[in-house]
């Protein structure tokens, strides 16, 4: 067994994982235990020097800053040449810490992955809600350079916490309506700076979780001809997250505020405490377009990846040209109530991922 560390105690403690483990996704800790001991595990942070000495902090922290005044004069909050900039010296100096968005958590991709999904941007398809602009960047941390051939997936729920391309007991209200639609699923190229663009929303609470983004890098995967990807690896499973005090603004936005699910604040959330441990930051930094959340936001966060790991994910559905169909054998299929991963502890030996054989004993 893996040495549980203080902090990650207090965390089962806190969250209730302890009081009751019959619910509990403790093989979930365990394995993000596994990977924050194990020796070849590198943060974003650990990148810091060989980032800044490139440049690449730098031209990181202008195109950032160039992007949001384009967003801006988009949407007319500003001049094309008002944009204001920053001493990129600051940015470096920062670069790595608390403030910035620093991720290497590997976590779940939960119930709700649907595979098969279209390589497109703009995955909004009609949705309502906070819009954002996210810019995903990857790193890879083994040589810290940005990764330039990956595929980002990133889904998330609705303003009111529902996931499409799914039904399910847990996810919403539990109705067919969510089947026939891709809405806030999406997949991108990295690209030559190593970033994903997507425009999405800030997706809503559901029973039992904070708000969260779903992501998988992909590597060496094909695209084929109907805009989807095959094969490759997995590099890594993670969740996004949003700061909390920034959140109770967004869910006080309509349509956020009709969400009738219970929520769970971050601070509650067992998944992003497990993903806020070993120095890394799942939360997204976010920036207002306009005056207002309404106005649209733009958010970044830099991801690190080593592309040579290799996660497997399990989704639940596929996508198709007819909506959301079940994947044979998804170990996911019949959640929660009648699933071999129901209650996440549950996995099988025989399809233990690389990094959970390490806690099995
Ligand atoms: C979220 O999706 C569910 C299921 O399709 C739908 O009933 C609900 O209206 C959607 N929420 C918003 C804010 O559109
Ligand atoms: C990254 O590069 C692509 C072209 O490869 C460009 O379209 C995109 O705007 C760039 N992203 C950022 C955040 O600079
Ligand atoms: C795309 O093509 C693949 C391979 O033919 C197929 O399996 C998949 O269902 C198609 N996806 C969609 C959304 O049409």
């Amino acid at each position: 067994m893996v040495q549980l560390t203080q902090a990650l105690a207090a965390i089962l403690l806190a969250t209730g994982a302890v009081a009751h483990p019959g619910k509990s996704i403790n093989k979930d800790i365990l394995r993000r235990q596994a990977h924050l001991d194990h020796p070849e595990r590198r943060s974003v942070q650990s990148c810091k020097r060989g980032l800044v000495d490139s440049g690449w902090v730098r031209e990181q922290h202008m195109r950032r800053e160039a992007r949001l005044h384009e967003l801006r004069v988009a949407a007319g909050f500003a001049k094309p040449h008002e944009l204001v900039r920053r001493d990129p010296a600051e940015a470096e100096a920062s670069f790595g810490e608390a403030a910035a968005c620093t991720l290497d958590p590997e976590s779940t991709e939960g119930p709700y992955w649907v595979t098969g999904e279209l390589i497109r941007s703009d995955v909004l398809t009609g949705e309502k809600g906070a819009i954002t602009h996210l810019d995903i960047n990857v790193i890879d941390t083994t040589t810290c350079s940005p990764v330039t051939d990956a595929y980002v997936e990133l889904w998330g729920t609705n303003a009111t916490g529902v996931y499409t391309g799914v039904q399910a007991r847990g996810n919403g209200d539990g109705s067919a309506s969510a089947v026939t639609t891709n809405a806030l699923r999406g997949i991108q190229p990295t690209g030559s700076n190593g970033t994903a663009s997507f425009i999405t929303v800030i997706p809503g609470h559901y029973v039992g979780r904070t708000n969260h983004l779903h992501t998988i890098i992909h590597h060496g995967a094909t695209k084929l001809p109907n805009n989807t990807i095959q094969g490759g690896t997995i590099s890594h499973v993670g969740q996004f997250y949003v700061d909390q005090t920034f959140l109770a603004q967004v869910e006080a936005t309509s349509p956020y505020n009709i969400n009738t699910q219970a929520i769970t604040k971050n601070a509650n959330d067992m998944l992003f405490n497990m993903a806020k441990q070993g120095g890394d930051d799942p939360v997204m930094k976010i920036s207002l377009i306009g005056s207002k959340i309404e106005d649209g936001l733009y958010a970044t966060i830099d991801v690190g990846v080593n592309p040579k790991a290799r996660q497997m994910p399990q989704p639940v559905n596929m996508w198709t040209e007819k909506g959301g169909i079940p994947v044979p054998n998804s170990p996911w299929t019949g959640y929660p109530d009648s699933c071999r991963y129901c209650g996440f502890g549950t996995r099988p030996p025989k399809e233990k991922r690389v990094d959970e054989a390490r806690d099995a004993e």
